[in-house]
């Protein structure tokens, strides 16, 4: 049997992929969690495999999963399970979306592993044993200043319309060379550790969606918090995740919009 709480993590994302790279040949079943916050019948197999595989491995292990099939327990571990991040871009067959699987224990994220089964690509990362990609190690990138680099961000499903992130939107597109918006924050977590994106924000997201990430962007020499610059609380209302470099910048603009947005109501 596995005892490596990673190899586990990475077993149960790329298997809970394949499910998923299945899924994508068939028409996808939608149905409503939300006006626009879509569930497919992907999200409860990918959830249906890792949460009994976690179980099967680790029994008295708290898993704590986006389709509420998860269990609590009194154990000090917690998995943190979003069988399917991305789910919009699935159900619409683009293909970013991936697997997310965290651990923490005693509040201390110990591991992620996020997956995405399209391109095959594995991000990996134990607390200080570094972030690896498809096992290269791997580093946030060296973009120096904001005005050279390329950002990622996203919206809701939920509450859209009180969302205030046009305005944060609308502000770094301006000073960057671009604002991406891929739909999977997992993914663009990911990226931010290995360089593809300089850094990420959003408000709102929830444990599953940002703990693997948030492990990948610190062990690939990132830097993470919230947005007002104060440590980030799993599940909490905002997530900064930048090369580190940028990150004072990105805040000092955070206050400042923020600033002018709250001064105009
Ligand atoms: C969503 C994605 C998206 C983010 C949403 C999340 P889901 O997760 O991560 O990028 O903007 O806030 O809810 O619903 O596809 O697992
Ligand atoms: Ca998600
Ligand atoms: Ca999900």
């Amino acid at each position: 049997m596995k005892n490596s709480f990673l190899e586990v993590a990475m077993e149960c994302a790329q298997d809970a992929g394949k499910i998923l790279r299945e899924e994508m040949e068939r028409p996808p079943t939608i149905s409503y969690k939300g006006d626009f916050d879509l569930v497919t019948q992907a999200d409860r197999r990918s959830e249906a495999l890792i949460v009994s595989r976690l179980q099967k491995y680790f029994p008295d292990h708290a898993v704590a999963a986006e389709e509420g099939t998860g269990k609590d327990t009194t154990s000090e571990y917690r998995w943190h399970v979003d069988p399917l991040d991305g789910t919009t871009n699935f159900a619409h067959a683009y293909p970013c979306f991936c697997v997310s699987i965290a651990l923490e224990c005693k509040n201390e994220l110990l591991l992620g592993v996020v997956y995405n089964p399209i391109y095959n690509e594995l991000f990996s990362a134990a607390r200080g044993e570094g972030a690896f990609f498809n096992g290269k190690p791997i580093h946030c990138s060296t973009i120096p200043v904001l005005k050279s680099s390329l950002l990622c961000t996203g919206f809701p499903n939920h509450n859209r319309e009180v969302n205030p992130n046009f305005h944060f939107y609308w502000d770094f597109t301006l000073r960057t060379h671009g604002v991406r918006r891929d739909g999977s924050a997992a993914l663009d977590l990911a990226y931010v550790a290995m360089g593809r994106f300089d850094g990420f924000w959003e408000f709102g997201l929830n444990p599953w969606d940002t703990a693997a990430g948030v492990v990948l962007v610190e062990e690939a020499g990132g830097k993470i918090t919230d947005m007002r610059g104060q440590p980030y609380i799993l599940g909490g209302p905002s997530i900064l995740a930048t090369n580190n470099s940028i990150h004072s910048e990105m805040v000092n603009v955070v206050a400042e919009v923020a600033g002018r947005t709250l001064s105009q109501k």
